[in-house]
C-alpha cells in the first residue's frame, strides 16, 4: 500500500530540511485521512444502477470528497511549486524525487474521486465520459494497478530518445473484466516478496489480461538453487528437482511427471519429460509409418534442414513440450526458441534447465519478432481440432509476417476430425506457400475418426511495392 511506501522512504529521509519533512507529513495525514473516506464513498457508488442517484445525492449533502478534493488541489500546488524550486538547485536532486513520488501518491487520490460534475449528468459512474479507455487507472481502485497503467510522462518535459512524450505501460484489455483477480494480484506491499501466485497470474493471461501489469515485490524463488547442468548434459537430462517451484503442480519432481504409471502431468505432454525413451529419438527416427500408404506425419529433422542447407539459422517452436524440438535442433547448429505457458507442468522452467530458451507467451499474443526475421517455425500438438477458424488465421498471418522469404513453416503432426479436414487445409492453403511436403494420415488410435495433417512450407518472396 502507498501509506506503507510513504512512509518507508521518509525513514530513509530522515535528517533531511524540516520544512520539507513537514510537508511530507502533511502529506500523510491527508493520504490517511481520505483514503477511509474515499474508499468507503467510492463503495457507496459503485452499486446497482437503480439506486445509484439517490446514494450519490445522500453523500453529496455531506460534502465530504468535494472538500477533500478541494484540500489535495492546494497541497499539490504548494509541493508542485516546491518541485520547481528545487529543480533549481542540483544538490537536492534527490530530495526532489522524494517529493515527486509523494506527490505521485496524492495526485493518483485525487483522481480517484469521481468527477462531481460527470456523476451529475450520467446515471452510472462506470458509463460516465471519464471512464473512457483513455484513463485506465479510472477502473481500479487498488493503487498500485493505478500507478501502473498511468501514462507516465517524460521528466522535463521533452521527448525520450525514442520520440514519445511520455511512457505507456500497458494492459491486456481481459483486465478489465477480471477486476477482482487483478486486484487480488496486485495487492502486495512494495519492496517485500510477492505471494506465490504464478497460477493466479497465467490465469489471467490466459483469460486476456495479457499483458499482465508489473509488480513491485520480489517473487518467490526456490530455496536452493543448484546449478545447472553443463551443456553437453542437460539437453537430455531430467534437472535438479529443487531448482522449481513446485506449488500448484500435482506432481511435486521431475521423476513423477516422468513416471508412466502416475499420469500427473498434463495430458496433452504425458510422455514428453520421458527424456530418454520418448523424447530422444523424435525427429531422428521415423516410427511406424501408416501400413497402407508408407507414409508418416513425422518428418525428420535432417530431411528438413537439408532442404535449405546452412539457411536454417533461427526460429520459432509453438509448441507443447519441454523444448525438445529445440534441443534437437541444437545438435544441427539452430537456434529455437520455445514459446510455452506452464500448463500442468514447470515448462518453462524445464526448457531452461535443459540450456534452451522458454518464451513464456499466450497464444493470445501478437508474436514478439519483427517481421521477416525468422528462418523457420515449428508447431505440434498445439493447434489441434480445438481452435477456432479466424483465430487460426490471425495466427497464422502472424507467423507469415516474421518468417523471413523463404523461411519453412513446419506444421508437424496438427491432428482434427475428419469432416474438419477440409476447412483446416483450406486455411494452411491461404498462405499461398510453396509445398515442400503435405501428408494426411489416418490416426490409428480413435477409431479412424480423427486425421494426422503434416506439412512442410515455404514462405514466397514477396517483392516490395
Ligand atoms: C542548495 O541547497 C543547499 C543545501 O540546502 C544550500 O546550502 C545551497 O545554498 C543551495 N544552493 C542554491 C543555489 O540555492
Ligand atoms: C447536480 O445537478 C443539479 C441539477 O441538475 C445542480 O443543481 C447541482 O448543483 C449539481 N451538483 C453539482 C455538485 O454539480
Ligand atoms: C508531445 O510534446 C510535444 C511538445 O511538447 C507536442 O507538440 C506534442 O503534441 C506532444 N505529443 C503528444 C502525442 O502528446
Ligand atoms: C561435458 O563437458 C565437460 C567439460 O567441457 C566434461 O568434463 C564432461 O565430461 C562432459 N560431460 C559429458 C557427459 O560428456
Ligand atoms: C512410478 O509410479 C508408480 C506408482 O505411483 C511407483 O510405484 C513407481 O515406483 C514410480 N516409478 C518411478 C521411476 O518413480
Ligand atoms: C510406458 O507405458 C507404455 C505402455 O503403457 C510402455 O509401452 C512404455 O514402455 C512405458 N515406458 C516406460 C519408460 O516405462
Ligand atoms: C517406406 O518408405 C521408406 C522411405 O520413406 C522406404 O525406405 C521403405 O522401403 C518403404 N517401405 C515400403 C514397404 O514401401
Ligand atoms: C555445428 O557447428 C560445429 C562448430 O561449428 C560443427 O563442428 C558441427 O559439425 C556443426 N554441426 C552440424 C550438424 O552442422
Amino acid at each position: 500500500m502507498p501509506k506503507q511506501s510513504v512512509v518507508v522512504k521518509l525513514g530513509t529521509w530522515r535528517g533531511i530540511q524540516g520544512s520539507l519533512l513537514l510537508l511530507g507529513f502533511l502529506c500523510i495525514l491527508i493520504l490517511v485521512a481520505t483514503f477511509s473516506k474515499f474508499y468507503s464513498f467510492r463503495s457507496l457508488l459503485i452499486v446497482d444502477t437503480s439506486c445509484n442517484r439517490e446514494i450519490y445525492t445522500h453523500q453529496s449533502q455531506t460534502r465530504t470528497p468535494i472538500q477533500a478534493k478541494e484540500t489535495l488541489e492546494i497541497v499539490i500546488q504548494k509541493m508542485q511549486r516546491e518541485i520547481e524550486e528545487l529543480q533549481r538547485n542540483s544538490s537536492l536532486l534527490n530530495y526532489n524525487s522524494f517529493l515527486e513520488d509523494i506527490l505521485g501518491d496524492i495526485q493518483s487520490v485525487r483522481e480517484s474521486f469521481p468527477d462531481i460534475q460527470e456523476i451529475n449528468e450520467t446515471d452510472h459512474y462506470l458509463q460516465s465520459k471519464q471512464q473512457s479507455y483513455d484513463n485506465p487507472e479510472d477502473h481500479f481502485l487498488i493503487e498500485e494497478i493505478r500507478k501502473y497503467v498511468k501514462m507516465k510522462p517524460n521528466r522535463l518535459g521533452k521527448q525520450n530518445f525514442m520520440g514519445a512524450n511520455g511512457t505507456f505501460t500497458s494492459i491486456g484489455h481481459g483486465c478489465f473484466a477480471m477486476k477482482k483477480e487483478l486486484e487480488e494480484y496486485m495487492e502486495y506491499d512494495v519492496g517485500e516478496i510477492c505471494n506465490d501466485d504464478w497460477k493466479l497470474a497465467q490465469k489471467l493471461m490466459v483469460h486476456g489480461c495479457d499483458p499482465l501489469p508489473r509488480r513491485r515485490c520480489f517473487s518467490i524463488a526456490p530455496k536452493l538453487y543448484s546449478r545447472p547442468f553443463p551443456i553437453n548434459e542437460s539437453l537430455w537430462k531430467l534437472p535438479d528437482d529443487r531448482n522449481v517451484r513446485w506449488s500448484h503442480y500435482r506432481c511435486k519432481n521431475f521423476a513423477c511427471l516422468a513416471n508412466n504409471s502416475t499420469r500427473k502431468g498434463f495430458f496433452k505432454c504425458a510422455n514428453c519429460f520421458d527424456l530418454e525413451h520418448h523424447e530422444f529419438p523424435r525427429w531422428i527416427r521415423r516410427e511406424n509409418p501408416d501400413p497402407r500408404s508408407n507414409l508418416s506425419e513425422d518428418f525428420l529433422a535432417r530431411e528438413v534442414i537439408d532442404l535449405k542447407p546452412g539457411e536454417i539459422r533461427i526460429g520459432l517452436d509453438f509448441s507443447i513440450g519441454t523444448g525438445t524440438f529445440a534441443a534437437r535442433m541444437r545438435e544441427f547448429n539452430v537456434t529455437i526458441v520455445t514459446a510455452t505457458i506452464n500448463f500442468g507442468a514447470p515448462f518453462s522452467e524445464m526448457i531452461a534447465l535443459r540450456g534452451l530458451v522458454p518464451l513464456y507467451l499466450t497464444i493470445n499474443q501478437r508474436l514478439p519478432f519483427f517481421d521477416n526475421t525468422l528462418d523457420l517455425i515449428h508447431t505440434t500438438r498445439f493447434l489441434d481440432g480445438w481452435i477456432d477458424f479466424v483465430l487460426l488465421d490471425f495466427i497464422l498471418y502472424d507467423w507469415d509476417r516474421v518468417l523471413r522469404p523463404g523461411g519453412l513453416l513446419w506444421i508437424d503432426s496438427f491432428f482434427c476430425d475428419k469432416e474438419d479436414l477440409n476447412d483446416y487445409l483450406e486455411s494452411f492453403k491461404m498462405l499461398r506457400y510453396k509445398k515442400h511436403k503435405w501428408v494426411v494420415v489416418p490416426k490409428l488410435d480413435k477409431d479412424d475418426s480423427e486425421v494426422f495433417f503434416s506439412a512442410l512450407l515455404e514462405k514466397p518472396p514477396r517483392p516490395f511495392r
